[in-house]
């Protein structure tokens, strides 16, 4: 889930928890307060009515307390009301037949009595019945008004928080998304992407602080380029003085017992065209790893670059009794850049052969498959399939690595060790083209590595 949905959520969350909460706060408060106020009344009602009893017995003048309690009975809410004498029976009720007599008993359980003394000593007492279903039902229709107030007030807070809320996600997630979408850019390579870092708050200092990492970044990549141009370029001069030196003494020196003479000096040639080639291998890597390998692309034929190879392979493969077979249609063209495809299928080559024992065969073939095999685009193949030893599944994918190769396959005579660029630099020159490198391989039964150039 995005974290903009998840703060969206967050916040709408809060707002109706919020507004919620107020809701059910304002609504008991209120109904609390509305309690104590008609309890109140209420029981001014009985102080009332007993004032009027206790007025009456002073002046002598029972009809003063008869219309009081006449006027207390007809209040909505009361069922009855009424005086009594210190034994309890009725001398002020709206009724003049029960005077005299025993109040009228409380029928069912709907009316509550409140009782108020009116004098001392055998007491003379008020009373006031109370109907607790129209109390409630005041209470409840007042309970009702003041909902119907609030309602509109509580809609419109909800809305406006929940508008704050929307702002608030998009306010803080849109710098998130620009810092995670420059950190994406910055980890495929664009070390030269900078942020906006224009506020003053904590993402603020985050996009200040991703601008600093990527220019330490750009720092050390050029850091790294200069160290093996210079590497390069130092181990570059000499190595071709002792290559040609070597070569000039072994050309100039009679056979016989000066053969062991020779012996070291091709030794020394060996060393020599290896470490040359390590260098460039170097070199072509950080090329291909700085976007700085320039491609040239020129419609070329393939069949003679296939012949070239097998006549640059020829000897090598028949020294080490391999079959060396090729598979290509006449007329095959492709529009790529020739020399670095060169490269590539010479490094391919030279692994194949490395690694197939006499006896085996390396078959060098290309076509031009239909487009519906490369996902609707037309693309001419190179394959170079040999019946080595092969590559388990776990190892395919790491090999294209640099410096990685696959543990306990030997090379399948002496010759020079590898260093385990040869894969990285075939992925990098086919990859800077546009193109790719596929790998089918059986472990017993051999590897077939091909080159898919787009057309
Ligand atoms: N045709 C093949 N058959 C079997 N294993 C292979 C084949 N080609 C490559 N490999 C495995 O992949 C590893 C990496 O190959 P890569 O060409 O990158 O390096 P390398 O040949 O060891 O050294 P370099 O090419 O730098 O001289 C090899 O060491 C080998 O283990
Ligand atoms: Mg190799």
């Amino acid at each position: 889930m995005k974290i903009r949905t998840k703060m969206g959520m967050l916040a709408v969350g809060l707002s109706v928890a919020v507004a919620g909460t107020a809701a059910v706060g304002f609504y008991l408060t209120e109904r609390s307060s509305l309690l104590r106020k008609t309890a109140g009344a209420r029981s001014a009602l009985a102080d009332h009515l007993a004032q009027a009893c206790r007025d009456a017995l002073v002046v002598n003048d029972e009809l003063a307390a008869l219309n009081a309690a006449a006027n207390v009975r007809d209040r909505t809410g009361v069922l009855d009301a009424y005086c009594l004498d210190g034994k309890g029976r009725v001398v002020a009720h709206a009724d003049t037949a029960l005077l005299g007599r025993w109040p009228p008993p409380l029928k069912g359980t709907d009316g509550v009595p409140m009782t108020v003394p009116v004098t001392k000593g055998p007491a003379r007492k008020a009373v006031v019945i109370f109907s607790r279903t129209a109390m409630e039902r005041e209470v409840e229709q007042a309970l009702r008004d003041i909902s119907h107030r609030i309602y509109p007030t509580l809609g419109v807070a909800l809305g406006l928080g929940l508008l704050g809320a929307w702002w608030l996600a998009l306010h803080l997630t849109r710098p998130i998304r620009r810092i995670a979408q420059g950190t994406h850019r910055l980890a495929a390579g664009e070390l030269d992407h900078r942020l906006q870092e224009k506020r003053a708050d904590e993402l603020g200092d985050l996009a200040r602080d991703f601008n600093r990492m990527a220019e330490r970044l750009g720092e050390l990549d050029q850091m790294k380029r200069d160290f093996v141009a210079m590497v390069t370029h130092e181990l570059r001069s000499p190595l071709s003085a002792i290559e040609s030196y070597a070569n000039f003494m072994m050309e100039g020196v009679p056979s016989g017992e000066a053969s062991r003479f020779i012996d070291n000096l091709s030794i020394i040639r060996n060393n020599a065209t290896r470490l040359g080639r390590f260098v460039n291998d170097i070199l072509d890597l950080s090329k291909i790893e700085s976007r700085a390998m320039d491609v040239r692309k020129e419609r070329f034929d393939v069949a003679g670059l296939i012949t070239e190879l097998t006549d640059l392979f020829g000897p090598v493969a028949r020294e080490r009794g391999v079959r060396l077979e090729i598979d290509v249609p006449p007329g095959l063209t492709v529009n790529a850049d020739r020399d670095k495809i060169h490269q590539a299928m010479t490094n391919l080559m030279g692994n194949a052969l490395k690694f197939t024992p006499s006896g085996g065969k390396v078959v060098l073939s290309a076509g031009s498959p239909p487009p519906a095999a490369n996902g609707g685009r037309a693309h001419v193949r190179l394959t170079v399939a040999d019946t080595g030893p092969g590559i388990p599944p776990k190892d395919q994918p790491r090999i294209f690595d640099k410096f990685e190769q696959v543990r306990g396959i030997r090379a399948a005579h002496d010759g020079v060790k590898g260093t385990g660029l040869g894969l990285a630099i075939v992925k990098g020159l086919v990859e800077t083209q546009g193109g790719a490198v596929r790998l089918e391989s059986v472990v017993g039964q051999g590897s077939r590595f091909s080159l898919h150039l787009p057309e």
